[in-house]
């Protein structure tokens, strides 16, 4: 398959880089390139992976850890669930941090940052807060002590928090949740508010991120993101950036131009913004032909051009887990799987030399 590069894709004067240096799979399998050094030296924070650690093989997988706690590879690790509400506050104000505690302490030996996920979310609650008979003022103070024990208790070593994870249906009005549907929009910027407070009472620089899916491009669900990032603006609120969560379909991925035009969108409002849990599935099988791999390269090459080329707020991308093995998509999904950048051995596929080429500015030679 032939390069086509979209329209807007121009290559940008290219900061000092150690190599500019073609390099393709005939690399030895754990040589160059590197992905985490490769967007370091553009100037980005990270190269980084989602991991289910610990409570799942992942956590015992030597194969798997190598990869995984290699500086080289990934300079941030998103707790896949461990700090989901259901595992961090099993029972009212009883909160539980042994599982958090070893993941933080496995990525700070391995030199990496924590986007911390998430606060507030629809699902993987605890059930006495699905069971709860709630009042709009009940379940806010619920909300409230949630939000602010977590945040001060790990203060810094979270780089960032996602405090409301996917609160926007398609068409761009709030989803129905237990949080909205007892306490109504407020919910929100209430959720923002104390996470703030949280935040001001930490004196540290913890950033405050929204995250969701179906925001990756222009559409109904975008803009009704920019409204809310301005809504929480003009109430003096942080918020200081968008993750985009980025989980694609081989064929169906937006192109760079599009995913470009909403990271400006949201740069343009002053917030940063991340590629936060990238991968990108083929919806069936077979996963591994020669055509579909190059196809794969090519949608996570115009992914990730889109955050080198919009400039330096877009901090970093991360991939929702980086090989088939462990992927969530064939439980979630039925049918479908191939989505990451490492296979199901293990070994590097197509995709990962073309986010290195993506990163570097270079045209794609495995698309
Ligand atoms: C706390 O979480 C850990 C790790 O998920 C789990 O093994 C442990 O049983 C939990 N502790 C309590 C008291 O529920
Ligand atoms: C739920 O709370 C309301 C208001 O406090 C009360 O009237 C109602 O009986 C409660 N329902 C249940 C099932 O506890
Ligand atoms: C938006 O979508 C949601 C969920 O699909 C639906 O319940 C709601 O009625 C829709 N709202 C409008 C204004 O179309
Ligand atoms: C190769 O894989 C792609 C993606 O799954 C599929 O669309 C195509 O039909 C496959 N080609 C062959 C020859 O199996
Ligand atoms: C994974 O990659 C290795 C090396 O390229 C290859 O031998 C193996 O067949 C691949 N696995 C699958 C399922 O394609």
């Amino acid at each position: 398959m032939t390069t086509v590069l979209d329209s807007s894709f121009v290559l940008r004067p290219r900061v000092a880089s150690a190599c500019s240096c073609l390099v393709t799979p005939t690399s030895t399998p754990s040589g160059g390139p590197y992905l985490n050094q490769l967007m370091k030296s553009q100037g980005k924070l990270w190269f980084g992976t989602a991991a289910d650690i610990p409570g799942t093989d992942e956590t015992t997988d030597p194969a798997y850890l190598t990869i995984l706690t290699d500086p080289k590879n990934f300079g941030e690790m998103t707790p896949a669930n461990t700090m989901k509400f259901m595992f961090t506050e099993p029972e009212q104000g009883v909160f539980n941090y042994t599982g958090s505690d070893y993941f933080l302490d496995l990525a700070e030996k391995s030199g990496d940052l924590v986007r911390c996920h998430n606060l507030i979310w629809l699902s993987q609650l605890s059930p006495w807060v699905t069971e709860g008979n709630w009042t709009a003022e009940t379940l806010t103070a619920v909300m409230e002590n949630h939000i602010k024990t977590l945040i001060t208790h790990w203060s810094d070593r979270c780089y960032s928090w996602d405090v409301i994870n996917e609160a926007l249906a398609g068409n761009g009005s709030f989803s129905s949740s237990i949080w909205y549907d007892t306490i109504g929009p407020d919910y929100f910027h209430l959720a923002y508010q104390f996470a703030t407070e949280a935040v001001e009472a930490t004196g540290k620089d913890i950033k405050l991120y929204y995250n969701d899916y179906g925001i990756e491009s222009p559409g109904e669900k975008t803009t009704a993101t920019y409204a809310l990032i301005k809504d929480l603006q003009s109430r003096n609120i942080r918020i200081d950036g968008v993750g985009l969560e980025s989980h694609f379909e081989v064929g169906g991925t937006p192109s760079t131009a599009d995913q470009l035009e909403a990271m400006q969108g949201y740069i343009a409002l002053g917030v940063d913004v991340v590629q936060t849990e990238l991968d990108i599935r083929f919806p069936t099988a077979p996963y591994y032909n020669e055509t579909g791999q190059a196809e794969q390269a090519q949608d996570y090459y115009q992914s990730v051009a889109a955050c080198m080329l919009v400039g330096p707020h877009c901090i970093g991308t991360t991939v929702w887990d980086f090989d088939d093995y462990y992927s969530w998509v064939p439980s979630s999904f039925p049918g479908q799987g191939g989505a990451d950048i490492y296979n199901d051995t293990l070994q590097r596929k197509p995709a990962y030399y073309a986010i290195a080429e993506a990163i570097q500015g270079l045209p794609c030679t495995v698309c």
